[in-house]
């Protein structure tokens, strides 16, 4: 699988080290109070395991799974939830992790839906956030790594589902893309 990477952006290594500090931040910010962790499926799970174990609080974990049709040309920014009922989040402080903040379209849309249910706060933890303009204005309040406008793979992020379990983060050789067929 490393074969098919350009190159190594961050070894395993170096992302453990960086949760380790996101994880101080957020256990220093949410002492004494309890937390509702939601991580967003599948990309988000290798980054939680990791992070979550290295904060000491009491918190609840829930999953959520989003399908996001944006980047296709055949809808405009349309997120849709595979699930109806979430796990409280009426009265409490709400941090969601993802994989990597691209176009802000599929972290704006669950941060609105969330407040339709009325949690105490909400806050938003990235592994990783690509430096670039975004179709919604939306930033992370936490973020491991900033990188560049490029296709990245590995340590949860796929390419059609692919790459997940490689244990560094690196970017995928331009070849390995198939381009989609023009709308
Ligand atoms: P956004 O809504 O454009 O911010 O991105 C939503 C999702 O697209 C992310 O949670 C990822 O699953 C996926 N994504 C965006 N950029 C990349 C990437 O470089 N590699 C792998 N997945 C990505
Ligand atoms: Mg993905």
């Amino acid at each position: 699988m490393q074969e098919d990477l350009e190159r190594i952006l961050f070894n395993e290594r170096t992302i453990l080290r960086r949760i380790e500090e996101l994880a101080a931040e957020i256990t220093a910010e949410y002492k004494g109070r309890e937390l509702t962790v939601i991580g967003l499926l599948n990309g988000s799970l290798i980054f939680a395991a990791d992070l979550l174990r290295r904060i000491p609080l009491p918190l609840k974990l829930d999953c959520l799974s989003v399908a996001s049709y944006h980047g296709r040309a055949t809808t405009n920014g349309e997120v849709v939830f595979r699930q109806l009922a979430l796990l409280d989040v009426t009265g409490r402080h709400i941090v969601i992790l993802d994989d990597v903040l691209d176009s802000g379209v599929t972290l704006a849309a669950i941060c609105d839906k969330l407040k339709t249910e009325r949690p105490l706060s909400v806050k938003v933890c990235v592994l990783l956030r690509k430096l670039k303009p975004r179709i919604s204005p939306f930033e992370a309040d936490y973020v491991g790594c900033n990188i560049g406008d490029e296709f990245v793979v590995g340590y949860g992020l796929d390419y059609m589902e692919r790459y997940r379990n490689l244990p560094c983060i690196g970017v995928l050789r331009k070849r390995k893309i198939v381009p989609f067929p023009p709308a």
